[in-house]
């Protein structure tokens, strides 16, 4: 069995969702009970485990897993990662038990290098951030979520932050609060508190305020799948905060790891941006942070009105200063630069 904490219910409740089949498994990404691309790509690959070591249809498991959102790109890569090692083992004709430990040691093993490059973003990230604002205490504003709750380490803008604050250097942490889902509020601010940050939430909204007042130094976010030429989808919200900085001459830094990158995306307008339901708009999570589609939320809107619900925008590689990974950061973005740090990378190539 897979056991997940369980992010619908955060921050009041610490509950674990305890997951025995892919079904439960999907409903719990769907659902963003499990979230975030580094993660989903975790699970994913767990998920492909927990399929074969109970004797379920790996090639099923893995559709219906890496169907289950179409944005972060992390999620296929993570399946398709350990359904890879899963064939290969079986097609060696070791057996099923032995081609589910095969699975089991490759969902380990990505877990084990996301934590590897959450560190190493963290540090690429606190060199560039003193290279760009050397010698200071920063503001940093932030969008969505981006910390150990969707990663096997520490994240990647949060993990930045995170680095930032214990050298003593973070002035303030701005945490967006991100609706329609809330994962600023609900999950940003959760992590900054149990980690002692200096932090304010602000609605999305009062970010433009905050960028004229000056009080922005610099804007940290991660990212659900960045396309060849440098494009970055990511939570719906970064877009506009994007030509915010670039207005204000802020520096607008994207953190992920090179799994996130997908080079056979060509560009911005080729990502599938996830559309969810309109009742994520219409009414507002309860405070228990029921689940997405689970109903129980205050109504805010007339009945049955319509909504535009994109769940992640894409912000072009003109907008963004800096993109970092495991590998390095490249400024300025570009097409060559991104290819030439996932050439670097140790992350297992899948065809
Ligand atoms: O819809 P979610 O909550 O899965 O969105 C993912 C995100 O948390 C963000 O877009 C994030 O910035 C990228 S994942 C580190």
């Amino acid at each position: 069995m897979l056991v997940l904490l369980d992010q619908t219910r955060l921050p009041a409740e610490e509950i674990e969702l305890v997951c025995t089949d892919v079904p439960a498994l999907v409903r719990a990404i769907q659902t963003l009970a499990v979230r975030g691309a580094p993660l989903l790509g975790i699970t994913g690959g767990y998920g492909v485990a927990l399929a074969a070591a109970r004797g379920f249809d790996v090639a099923e498991a893995a559709g219906l897993l890496e169907g289950a959102r179409p944005t972060a790109v992390n999620l296929g890569y993570g399946v398709r990662r350990v359904a890879a090692a899963y064939w290969a083992a079986s097609g060696k004709g070791e057996g099923d038990e032995a081609a589910a430990a095969a699975a089991l040691a490759e969902a380990r093993a990505l877990h084990r290098e996301d934590a590897q490059a959450s560190r190493r973003m963290a540090e690429y990230g606190q060199a560039l951030l003193e290279e760009l604002l050397p010698g200071r205490a920063y503001q940093l504003l932030t969008h969505c979520n981006t910390g150990a709750l969707v990663s096997g380490g520490e994240g990647t803008a949060f993990a930045v932050a995170l680095r930032v604050h214990r050298q003593g250097r973070l002035r303030r942490l701005w945490v967006d609060e991100t609706r329609p889902l809330l994962q600023g509020a609900r999950l940003t601010a959760y992590e900054a508190a149990r980690n002692g940050l200096a932090y304010s939430l602000l609605t999305d909204n009062a970010a433009g305020s905050l960028f004229a007042a000056g009080e922005v130094d610099a804007v940290l976010i991660g990212a659900d799948r960045i396309a060849a030429d440098g494009s970055v989808a990511n939570k719906v919200g970064s877009y506009p905060l994007a030509v915010l900085a670039k207005y204000h001459h802020v520096p607008f830094i994207v953190v992920a790891p090179t799994t996130t990158v997908d080079l056979e995306t060509p560009d911005g307008t080729s990502i599938i941006v996830e559309q969810r339901s309109g009742q994520e708009v219409t009414e507002l999570t309860s405070p228990q942070g029921v689940s997405a589609n689970g109903g129980g939320g205050i109504v805010v809107a007339p009945l049955g009105a319509p909504a535009y619900n994109p769940a992640f925008d894409v912000t072009p590689p003109e907008l963004i200063t800096a993109i970092v990974t495991e590998e390095g950061a490249i400024s300025p973005v570009t097409g060559v630069g991104l290819a030439e740090l996932c050439a670097r990378s140790s992350q297992v190539t899948i065809s």
